[in-house]
């Protein structure tokens, strides 16, 4: 069974990450999305609550999971037995931050490899803050994020104006 590793900080995921995920589990038996617990960023939902956005805009994948984890990505691969850790490309700004990373991940575990794939092109300018940025600002986020998450950003918003 090959097992692949999605990480990120999916604050919150975006339907660029969801066009990554879908081809992923087109390629490999079994994806399992990790949510980064600790983060240096700044993010507008805890960890649980992205976990539980990411699981429920994926529950139509048989072959997908979602976790938290923490501490080195090498690390939990190891724990999860993964072949492979997926990463998305987006434009050719994120290939030296990326090759970076799978650099040394490469010298952390030789035996995972990082598989890259192009980011859908109608989502090759989307990331989760220029979302957030949008929708802070009451711009219109429609077709960018699933549904369910553009509620979800709405509500946290309006919870959070003055
Ligand atoms: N479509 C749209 N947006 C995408 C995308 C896609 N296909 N792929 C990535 N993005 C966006 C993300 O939403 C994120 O946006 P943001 O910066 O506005 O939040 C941005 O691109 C960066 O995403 P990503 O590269 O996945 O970084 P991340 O900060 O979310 O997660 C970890 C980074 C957690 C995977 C990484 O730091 C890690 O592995 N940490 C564990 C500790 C460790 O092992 N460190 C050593 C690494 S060598």
């Amino acid at each position: 069974m090959r097992t692949c590793i999605y990480s990120g900080t999916f604050d919150p995921v975006t339907n660029g990450h969801m066009d990554i995920i879908g081809r992923a589990a087109n390629l490999f038996d079994e994806v399992i999305i990790a949510v980064a617990r600790d983060n240096y960023k700044n993010v507008l939902f805890p960890a649980e609550e992205r976990l539980e956005i990411v699981r429920e805009v994926t529950a139509g994948f048989a072959n997908v999971s979602a976790e938290c984890f923490s501490g080195l990505l090498m690390d939990y691969c190891r724990e999860k037995n993964a072949a492979a850790v997926i990463r998305g490309l987006r434009a050719v700004s994120d290939f030296e931050y990326e090759m970076q990373m799978a650099l040394m991940n490469k010298k952390l575990n030789p035996n995972v490899e990082t598989v890259f794939l192009m980011t859908g092109q109608q989502y090759s300018f989307i990331s989760s803050s220029i979302i957030k940025d949008v929708a802070s600002l009451g711009g219109c986020i429609d077709g960018l994020v699933p549904p369910s998450v553009e509620r979800r950003i709405k509500e946290k918003y309006a919870l959070l104006r003055p």
